[in-house]
């Protein structure tokens, strides 16, 4: 198995990261997780547009030309042979003595690695709990970065309450999920939060948007609250390793127990006969 470190492909054992890289001292960095499917990248093109936006949005340079990027991910890709899996790649601003002011002459340091590793087709079948939780993040959830201490802590305590994911909401309004877009179904209206800076903007987010325009199911981006939620038909959440898996039941802030999954079917099965 190779990764990528040293701006080249690298054996895993042979692969260091050094002690002063800001990745590790701030969490100062960026990353994307893309998926494989027999071997092809899958919305390769929207999840670098998403890494370069976040590049920009924290004034980190890429250290060559984005499309060289994409080419050392693809080498990696094709060296380690993935079939189904997945590519985490991650920037950081790169090596400098401790001191919050980053100066702008940095080189920012890249490192990938590849995983065989299937949908969760088990899930997609039988469903989930979620565990609802306030939403403790920063404001710029918009942005991709490797800080992510919000959603590991709300990731946490969902697997602790026996839950699968995190419902994330701030007040009553409710965002996303720990490392997921969340979607509320009533009266035949999917409804999911804008894309502003209280949430990620999924890829797969993106794709069942357009795959809902061609099927003329009605899809709105406006939040919905704890309290709709009690008059919710379906949940589901959604991201590029679940692709989408329904909600069963949600506890922790608010109780509710969904009682169908017929629109969440129709769009999961869309889902598979479109993305290859
Ligand atoms: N998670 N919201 C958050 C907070 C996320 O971390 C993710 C992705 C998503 C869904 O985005 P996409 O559809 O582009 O995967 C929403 C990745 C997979 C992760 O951290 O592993």
């Amino acid at each position: 198995q190779y990764v990528w470190a040293h701006d080249q492909l690298t054996p895993q054992e042979e692969a260091g990261v050094h002690l002063q890289d800001r990745g590790y001292y701030f969490g100062d960095g960026i990353y994307e997780v893309i998926r494989l499917y027999d071997g092809k990248p899958f919305l390769w093109d929207e999840h670098f547009e998403r890494f370069a936006r976040s590049a920009a949005e924290l004034d980190l340079p890429f250290p060559k030309p984005l499309e060289h990027i994409m080419q050392d991910m693809l080498t990696l890709i094709e060296a380690n042979h993935v079939h189904n899996g997945i590519i985490y790649l991650q920037m950081t601003r790169g090596v400098q003595e401790r001191n919050h002011l980053y100066s702008r002459d940095m080189i920012p340091v890249i490192t990938a690695f590849t995983k065989e590793e299937d949908v969760p087709s088990h899930l997609q079948e039988e469903g989930i709990t979620l565990w609802a939780v306030e939403d403790i993040r920063w404001l710029r959830c918009d942005i991709k970065t490797i800080n992510l201490l919000g959603n590991v802590m709300a990731k946490r305590s969902a697997e602790d309450n026996g839950c699968h994911e995190a419902l994330l909401h701030r007040g009553h309004t409710v965002t996303e999920g720990s490392s997921t877009n969340v979607f509320m179904v009533q009266n035949g209206v999917i409804y999911t939060h804008p894309a502003d800076n209280y949430i990620l903007k999924g890829i797969t987010r993106q794709f069942i948007q357009k795959l809902c325009i061609e099927k003329g199911i009605p899809f709105e981006e406006t939040a919905f609250t704890l309290e709709d939620l009690q008059d919710a038909d379906e949940l589901f959440i959604a991201s590029t390793s679940h692709e989408i898996v329904p909600v069963n039941h949600v506890s922790g802030t608010m109780e509710k127990t969904l009682p169908s999954r017929s629109l969440t079917d129709q769009l999961q099965q869309s889902f598979q006969e479109r993305k290859l």
